[in-house]
């Protein structure tokens, strides 16, 4: 488990409190290869919105480059630039819109797929290339609850990813399946992260505004959404309250214990192109063992840097940041902040009902979905865990 914490930088972001001396040798390896050789990589629902986002992010990404695009039978066949509505404010790159999508099928894949199809059809298809040996990081619901498949955010929970050991196809083939959360959960789960570890949580009250583009293209009737908000975002509740848990569980031998607290979520939809708001009251624990101030929260949020010098391209900076303006975070203004991949939170105040409450705000195409994958993969890569099991094996 040591080895473990040590490769997952969940070692190394504690030790600082106990050996600052101390250099995890095994976390450099895989990336500097990487780096030296990009890692081909498959994206697997390409011309959707998520799809659309793993293109322009990964454009000049130092350890992967794209060699293969596929969809559905509709887009399977063509020119990329012809099967896909580009719906992006960069222009789609050349190289892409030359590329033909390929079926879906893990015949002439490379072995690392980023996966963004609808939850229905990755509870078929992910397990074909898992077991056709691929690394599938995924930004799908179908397995993000299995017991043996990690639901990661570096920042949280890397640890988790010991479970691809888990898989059966790793041991037949080498493929796995790693999981990101849902666009909702990983904006809270972020700024609950740094609040748990130092006071620990009893209670979670959420309730979000999620942007359309959350509910992939063309996604909400405009005629539903102008000039409206809409109470019910099918299965997002049960999703966040579940997901929540787990993320910060406890690596407990072959699956997570989730964490033991109270957990209730309302979600809605609002008229925002891109960036969730979520308003949130907490009741915190007693690991403290003494009052917790809003100094001592705000500290939590402002020292939380576990991935700091993993260079790890996607990491933001500062993965929590605090905006002390009373009336932000709006996702107009902060939701690129840290690229994208950083969370804002704002309005810390004492909560009549629970303890505290606050407001916060996560890019959901970004870091809550095309981002949050990438960085799972640039995570894996810093581990090895990209490379043919057998290689694996000497990691581990
Ligand atoms: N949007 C977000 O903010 C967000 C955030 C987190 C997670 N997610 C999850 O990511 C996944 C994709 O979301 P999205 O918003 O990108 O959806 P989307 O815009 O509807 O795109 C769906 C993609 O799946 C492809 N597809 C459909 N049927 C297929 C099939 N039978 N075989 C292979 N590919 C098929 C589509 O290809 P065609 O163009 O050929 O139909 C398209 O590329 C979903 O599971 C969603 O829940 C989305």
């Amino acid at each position: 488990m040591i080895a473990w914490l040590v490769e997952c930088g969940q070692f190394h972001s504690r030790s600082r409190f106990t050996s600052a001396a101390f250099q995890p040798p095994l976390l450099y390896t895989g990336v500097f290869t990487a780096m030296k050789n990009r890692q081909p990589i498959g994206i697997l629902g390409a011309t959707g919105m998520v799809g659309q986002r793993y293109i322009q992010l990964l454009e000049n990404h130092p350890f992967f480059e794209i060699t293969w695009l596929a969809a559905s039978d509709r887009s399977s066949g063509k020119a990329y630039g012809e099967a896909a509505k580009w719906r992006l404010d960069t222009p789609l790159p050349e190289r892409i819109a030359r590329m033909t999508v390929s079926p879906a099928e893990p015949e002439g894949a490379p072995k690392v797929i980023f996966a963004s199809v609808d939850a229905a059809i990755a509870r078929e298809m992910e397990p074909k290339f898992a077991a056709a040996g691929c690394a599938v990081i995924s930004n799908s619901s179908a397995f993000r609850m299995a017991p043996n498949v990690p639901l990661v955010i570096p920042e949280v929970n890397s640890d988790h990813l010991h479970l691809i050991e888990e898989q059966p196809w790793r041991k037949d083939s080498g493929g796995y399946i790693v999981t990101n959360p849902n666009c909702s959960t990983i904006g809270l789960v972020m700024a609950l992260k740094p609040i748990e570890e130092r006071f620990g949580i009893e209670q979670i009250f959420a309730t979000t505004m999620q942007a359309v583009s959350g509910a992939g293209y063309p996604g909400v009737a405009s005629m539903d959404i102008l000039d409206n908000v809409v109470p019910y975002i099918g299965g997002e509740e049960e999703k966040m309250e579940s997901e929540t848990l787990k993320l910060l569980g406890a690596l407990d031998g072959h699956a997570v214990k989730p964490l033991a607290a109270g957990m209730t979520a309302h979600c809605n939809r609002v008229p925002v192109i891109d960036g969730h708001t979520e308003c949130v009251s907490i009741k915190l624990g007693k690991k403290l063992g003494r009052e917790v101030t809003q100094e001592d929260i705000l500290a939590a949020w402002a020292e939380f840097q576990p991935l700091a010098g993993l260079n790890l391209p996607f990491a933001p900076g500062q993965p929590v940041e605090w905006s002390a303006l009373p009336d932000r975070p709006q996702p107009r203004l902060d939701r690129n902040r840290g690229r994208g991949m950083a969370v804002t939170v704002g309005r810390l105040r004492p909560c009549n009902l629970l303890d505290w409450k606050f407001v916060l705000l996560s890019h959901n195409t970004v870091r809550g979905a095309a981002g949050a994958t990438i960085l799972n993969a640039e995570m894996l890569a810093s581990l090895g865990k990209l490379e043919p099991a057998t290689a694996v094996a000497t990691h581990v």
